[in-house]
């Protein structure tokens, strides 16, 4: 196979790249940015480019799901299906250009007991003497027993290599950074105080990174990021079959990742005046897939039924196993499993939001790529995970996005005269819908009127912005004068349906695990994860996502699941609760039950078929 010319339109990017090789695998190996929202499955139909110059394979019957005749007339191609076979030149359209997405990480920061794992103490030895040979180690063990009664330890290799210079370097007066009790793994000259920990939540789409102090417990900085492994699949599932379908896909997967978390050290230390060197404890939470990749685990038997995890168990490795750039000897904590689908990243969000020391019965929804679902109090505590497809992402939905510069975020539409009210992401004009936009949307469209309570936009609305092409409805957003991509932006009756796919399923696990604890009524409803913060919560009611709560005690929270990371470093006793709660918590496997897929029907309607909302009336009167 010979290398072909690509050029990409309008950025100019051009390069070498091997004959058959899809347009999108060209973009990637070229920097240039297409929306890949499916990951190249051919399912979101997102990466859609137009054809200027070139030869490429022939159009796929997959390709004619997205892209009608006179579109294919014009040129466009999906970009995953497209595979060039000549010298060509590209057109990415604005509403395929991949775009930075907003990263919302925010943790509520709630205090936390100062016990870390990573403690210095300030030692001054007696230097040898004829009378005194002990070597340089026994000598500064017996000093650490004596001085602060701490059992015999440890020395990590790394720092018994330095430990004879730095011992005569610092006149005998050293500090020494001890592990759990046990090992040490540095020594410096005279009193030195600086000790940081990273506590880290590695999501489907986003990296988060919280800096502390680990001698005042204090947070010193925060930083975001993409996951990398992103542009090799959107989802969990298609990165788990990248990791099978290439031979060094899981190693291609896991050095992302590892890359992405130097980097965001990088960044973090940089902006806190740090040092990489000053981190001696790392601690990740992250779904079992990310769990695994980060780990460098094959992930493969977590895509196949009963989806078990390599281990349950936490653990604790050094970083330089994993390459990671901080102290040599600096250690990871890795927070314990729960299930296949209900990983690390879930017992972080128990460890925030202690639901099991609690008597109000809470349910906790965490939207993520994936919907995990939590309910219970002190008592009992049930977990599920919910398949709840990729439209509150943005994918399957006509105009989704991102939540990225250009995503309408908020909609409002009058019941009157059906006007549009929407806020954009960046204030700029529009050029998408993201998730919690789709929400509002729907919910709007609800509550103003146009669609019933089975989705169907009715018939009998006059209004221009309801429209019926090819006996197909759609409702205007956004008119294209105001859009950025020259179209004008509406939800189809097919986004509604996918909406109700998704907010169905999380009902339906909700109820499940409802009527498995014998309870009718739900005391607080938490919406958790970086975009179910962004949730409004009484659209969220409207539209059925959870059932019926008293709309004063349902919250949106930050990023618990990295508060979760945050707490087990800044405190090692939680590590302990932590495990505690993973043997507690019942997994619920949501496709195993009987009565999952009547529920799953009755949720279809907005908010119900059956079920009431109280307090949904009250609070609009
Ligand atoms: S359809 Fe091509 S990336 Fe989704």
């Amino acid at each position: 196979m010979k290398p072909l010319k690509v050029i990409f339109q309008p950025s100019g990017k051009r390069g070498e790249i091997q004959e058959g090789k899809t347009v999108l695998e060209a973009s990637r190996e070229l920097g240039v940015g297409i929306e890949s929202l499916c990951g190249g499955k051919q399912t979101c139909g997102k990466c859609r480019v137009k054809i200027l110059e070139g030869e490429f394979s022939p159009f796929s019957q997959e390709e004619g799901k997205w892209i009608g005749e006179s579109e294919r007339e014009g040129g466009i191609r999906l970009a995953c299906s497209a595979r060039i076979l000549k010298d060509a030149v590209i057109f990415i359209p604005e509403e395929s250009l991949a775009q930075i997405q907003i990263i919302r990480k925010r943790i509520s920061e709630r205090p936390v007991e100062l016990n870390p794992t990573i403690k210095s103490y300030f030692v001054k030895l007696t230097p040898p003497s004829f009378y005194d040979l002990s070597g340089d180690f026994e000598r500064l063990q017996k000093t650490l027993s004596d001085a602060h009664s701490l059992p015999p330890l440890h020395i990590d290799y790394p720092a018994l290599s330095k430990l004879t210079k730095v011992l005569r370097e610092g006149d005998w007066e050293v500090t020494v950074f001890v592990w759990m009790d046990r090992e040490i793994l540095d020594v410096k000259p005279k009193n030195n105080v600086k000790v940081s920990g990273l506590a880290i939540d590695i999501g489907t789409t986003t990296i988060a990174g919280y800096l502390c102090d680990l001698k005042t417990g204090e947070l010193i900085a925060t930083q975001s990021m993409m996951n990398p492994q992103v542009i090799y699949g959107e989802d969990v599932i298609s990165r788990i079959t990248f990791a099978m379908d290439h031979p060094d896909g899981l190693q291609i997967l896991h050095q992302a990742v590892i890359n992405g978390l130097n980097q965001l050290i990088q960044l973090i230390t940089e902006s806190s005046n740090t040092s990489p060197e000053d981190i001696y404890e790392l601690t990740v939470v992250g779904n079992t897939a990310m769990h695994h990749l980060f780990l460098g685990i094959d992930p493969q038997p977590l895509g196949v039924s009963p989806f078990p995890p390599a281990i349950h168990q936490s653990m604790d490795i050094k970083g330089r196993d994993l390459r990671l750039k901080i102290h040599p000897s600096a250690n990871v904590h890795i927070l314990p499993i729960e299930a296949g689908f209900v990983g690390a990243d879930n017992v972080g969000v128990l460890l925030a939001l202690e639901p099991y020391n609690q008597d109000d019965m809470v349910l906790i929804i965490d939207v993520g790529t994936n919907g995990e679902l939590v309910i219970g109090n002190r008592n009992h505590l049930l977990s599920a995970s919910c398949a709840i497809g990729p439209a509150l992402e943005g994918a399957h939905i006509q105009f989704g996005m991102r939540a990225a510069q250009g995503a309408i975020e908020r909609i409002e539409i009058s019941p009157k005269n059906f006007e549009v009210n929407y806020e954009v992401i960046g204030n700029s004009k529009p050029r998408g819908i993201c998730g919690s936009g789709i929400i509002d949307g729907v919910a709007e469209l609800y509550r103003a009127g146009i669609i019933d309570s089975s989705g169907r936009f009715k018939k009998e609305i006059r209004s221009p912005r309801l429209r019926w092409i090819n006996e197909k409805p759609e409702f205007v957003i956004a008119w294209k004068e105001e859009t950025s991509i020259g179209k004008d932006i509406v939800i189809t009756q097919k986004d509604i349906r996918n909406v109700q796919l998704a907010k169905a399923a999380l009902y339906a696990g909700a109820k499940l695990m409802m009527k498995k604890l014998g309870i009718e009524k739900l005391d607080k409803v938490i919406l958790a994860g970086a975009f179910g913060a962004y949730i409004h919560p009484e659209k969220a009611m409207i539209l059925g996502m959870f059932p019926d709560c008293d709309l004063k005690n349902v919250f949106s929270v930050g990023n618990a699941a990295g508060e979760g990371a945050r707490i087990v470093l800044l405190n090692k006793e939680k590590r302990l609760e932590a495990n505690e709660i993973v043997k507690k918590i019942k997994y619920v496997e949501l496709t195993l039950e009987i009565d999952f897929q009547r529920e799953f029907v009755e949720a279809m309607d907005i908010p119900h078929m059956r079920d009431s909302f109280p307090h949904l009336h009250l609070y609009r009167q």
